[in-house]
């Protein structure tokens, strides 16, 4: 009797106690989702001078990252990379270029310095819209330009990277899309496009090394202040402000935070697409201008 009495309690004070226990462990596992850290690996930005690349290039070398920042604006990259070797002491190197420059692009990973040559994280992010022609009315220097630096130059850049990411069987993709690869607009053919056409590339390279620990993915971004519509309207700033008129537009930072987020998942797991729109956004042309009311 004694015996059966111990055995009773016994299996009373174990169930008892054995609860908070699984309870404190299931919680443990559930909250200690950890990113994945990228700190110590090479990034290579396009079109680090200004906006989306420039704000990445602060998030990925917050991150712990060593960058190539590439743009045409030598002094905006220098100032940029004093700031970053300040702020983060990471290692940074400017590479000056035009994207549309196919050979010298080709050819750029052999020409950097060493410790950047085996670039891990390639963010594909020069890019511009320029005009706003109609199908009857295209300027075919505005088009060459958009066509050269929105997809032949990634297509390019892309290839010669991706070569070296595929002998070392790792390597991250970023390509920073629009949701102009998504739907078309009215005075967009053109740039439309050229991101119809990155995000097929992007598809594509997704199933080019499927058998690979590569990832490929695409940032989709709708209204996003930066110098994009001054750049499209040729300085106009007048008629640069007005696309953002009324709404609160998405910030550099913004897509900066997508990025950084792809880049940290797990390396099992491969983000394909963040589609991301102002709150009063629902599609490219679909803005609701609510402050202007206010
Ligand atoms: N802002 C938006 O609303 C928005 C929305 C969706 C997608 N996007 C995409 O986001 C990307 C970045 O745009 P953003 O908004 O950050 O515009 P941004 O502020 O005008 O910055 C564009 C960057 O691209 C570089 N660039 C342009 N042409 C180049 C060339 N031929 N060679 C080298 N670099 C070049 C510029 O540098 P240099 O002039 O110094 O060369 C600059 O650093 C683009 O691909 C754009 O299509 C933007």
């Amino acid at each position: 009797m004694a015996l059966i009495t111990y055995i009773v309690i016994n299996t009373i004070i174990r169930v008892f106690y054995s609860i908070p226990i699984r309870r404190e462990s299931l919680i443990h596992r559930m909250s200690s989702y950890r990113p994945y850290s990228i700190k110590g690996k090479v990034a290579l930005v396009t079109g680090a001078s200004a906006g989306i690349g420039e704000a990445c290039a602060w998030r990925l070398a917050e991150a712990g990252c060593n960058i190539v920042l590439l743009a045409r604006r030598a002094d905006r990259l220098e100032v940029l990379k004093k700031s970053l070797v300040e702020a983060y002491d990471v290692q940074v190197h400017c590479v000056v270029m035009d994207v549309r420059d196919t050979n010298a692009l080709q050819a750029l990973p052999q020409t950097l310095p060493v410790a950047f040559q085996n670039i891990d994280i390639l963010v594909n992010n020069a890019g511009l819209a320029l005009g706003m022609d109609t199908t009857d009315d295209v300027n075919m220097e505005d088009a060459t330009i958009m066509l050269d630096t929105n997809v032949k130059a990634v297509v390019a850049l892309t290839s010669v990277v991706s070569k070296g990411m595929k002998e070392r069987n790792s390597g991250h993709i970023i390509n920073i899309s629009s949701v102009a690869a998504h739907e078309s607009y009215k005075q967009g053919g053109v740039y439309c496009a050229t991101k119809h056409a990155l995000d097929a590339l992007t598809v594509a390279a997704r199933h080019d090394f499927v058998d690979t620990d590569i990832r490929v993915t695409a940032i989709s971004p709708g209204a996003v202040k930066t110098e994009f519509s001054v750049v499209r309207f040729k300085g106009d700033e007048k008629r640069a402000d007005d696309v953002y008129a009324g709404i609160k537009p998405l910030t550099a930072a913004d897509i900066a935070d997508n990025v950084v987020y792809a880049a940290t998942r797990p390396p099992h797991v491969q983000i394909t697409e963040i589609n991301v729109l102002a709150t009063y956004q629902c599609s490219a042309r679909g803005l609701a201008r609510v402050l202007l009311e206010k």
